[in-house]
């Protein structure tokens, strides 16, 4: 069966990373999307391992429709039967870009109604309780082609489960973690993000560097379905717990100016069970200092989003400009929304990176230090 494997606009290559180095060989990319053929194993170990990906669908039809109609025939030519059960709970989401259908209000009411009617014929039912498990169903359109999809995952990928408590503006777990995959910081080096307010970068490598699948702590809704796929689940997990590492030396550090935001990045630590490879303090950023030399600085800084905020922003990315002058020898990754960060800095990118953070459309300004003995 086709996966189908929903990501972030501009990481779709982080995807395709993660899933070569868990074996899959020939993953299709395209806008937001990868997809593998696979079984429900596949489908486990992808909600399980992927780092970066936001959710998991089984494709269960596709095909061409300009009208309401072809909509209805395609969903009802699909057999329902052999994927929901007759008590299924059925909610169905919808999106459309480009495409002549566009009303995801009327497309919802259609497809439903086309699965409703399908089970019932195949069931031999006049009526569908849905007061059984629940099979979200997604159907995409694009350029009007329909594509099918039923959720695996549930709540988003991005909760693992360890962020419990909230601090203003934290990034997204998922996108941490394809912002890390993307620098030169791996397992074994230091890293450092001195405006790490909840922790998600530094929690995040942890995992990396512990190999805690992002997963471990989470339930996915295709588990409740079957026994078997529950069975299924809790196999790759213990798999997983076998492989996790102990990390002895604590080389990621987060510091904050914020107590309270150090205390959550704590906690969470904890809940992620990393807090004994990880280090939060208490610092304003001109206050920190290298941890040796070739390490790795990531930070998501204040945005200046309103207009009252624009010149205390300039002030701050000029005086962390100095700050990274200081880590010479290092690499340096700024996500942030301000276009003209190399001039407010005076620091210029060796590369940058289009991303949306949520809603928001931020560079990552990427500066690569020296190889190690050639500085
Ligand atoms: C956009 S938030 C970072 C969110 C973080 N990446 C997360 O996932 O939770 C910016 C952080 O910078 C911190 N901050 C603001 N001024 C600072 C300063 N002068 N020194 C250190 N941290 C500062 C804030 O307390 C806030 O936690």
């Amino acid at each position: 069966m086709k996966i189908v494997i929903i990501c972030i606009f501009g990481i779709e290559s982080v995807v395709v990373k993660e899933l070569l180095a868990l074996g899959y060989s020939s993953p299709r990319v395209s806008n937001g999307r990868v997809s593998i053929e696979g079984d429900l194993t596949d489908v486990a170990r992808c909600n399980l391992w992927l780092r970066t990906a936001e959710r998991i669908y089984i494709e269960t039809g596709s095909f061409r429709a300009t009208d309401f109609d072809m909509l209805f025939d395609g969903i009802f030519s699909i057999d329902w039967k052999a994927l929901l059960p007759a008590d299924a709970e059925i909610p169905v989401r919808s999106s459309s870009i480009d495409s002549k259908l566009f009303s995801t209000r009327d497309c919802q009411s259609i497809t439903k109604k086309a699965i409703v009617e399908k089970l019932k014929k195949s069931y031999g039912i006049n009526r569908i309780e849905e007061n059984g498990k629940t099979f979200q169903i997604e159907v995409f359109i694009h350029n009007d082609i329909v594509s099918v999809c039923l959720d695996t995952t549930g709540t988003g990928l991005h909760k693992r489960g360890y962020r419990t408590l909230n601090v203003e503006a934290p990034l997204k777990e998922t996108i941490a973690s394809a912002l890390l995959q993307i620098s030169y910081w791996k397992p074994g080096r230091v890293l450092m993000d001195p405006f790490c307010g909840s922790g998600t970068f530094i929690i995040e490598a942890a995992m990396i560097a512990g190999n805690i699948a992002p997963g471990i702590n989470r339930v996915f809704s295709f588990e409740s379905w079957t026994g078997e796929n529950e069975i299924i689940s809790g196999r790759l997990k213990e798999e997983a717990r076998e492989k996790e590492k102990q990390v002895k030396e604590i080389l990621l550090f987060g510091s904050d100016i914020s107590k309270d935001n150090i205390e959550i990045a704590k906690k969470h630590a904890m809940q992620a069970g990393v807090s004994g490879s990880s280090e939060f303090v208490v610092s304003d950023f001109k206050n920190i200092q290298k941890r040796g030399e070739y390490g790795i600085m990531i930070a998501n800084p204040p945005y200046g989003l309103r207009l009252s905020d624009k010149s205390e922003i300039i002030s701050l990315y000029k005086n962390l400009g100095t700050k990274m002058k200081e880590f010479d020898t290092w690499s340096k990754y700024i996500l942030t929304d301000d276009d003209g960060f190399e001039k407010n800095s005076g620091c210029r990118a060796s590369k940058k990176r289009k991303i949306y953070n949520g809603t928001i459309r931020c560079t990552y300004y990427q500066f690569f230090g020296p190889q190690p003995g050639k500085c």
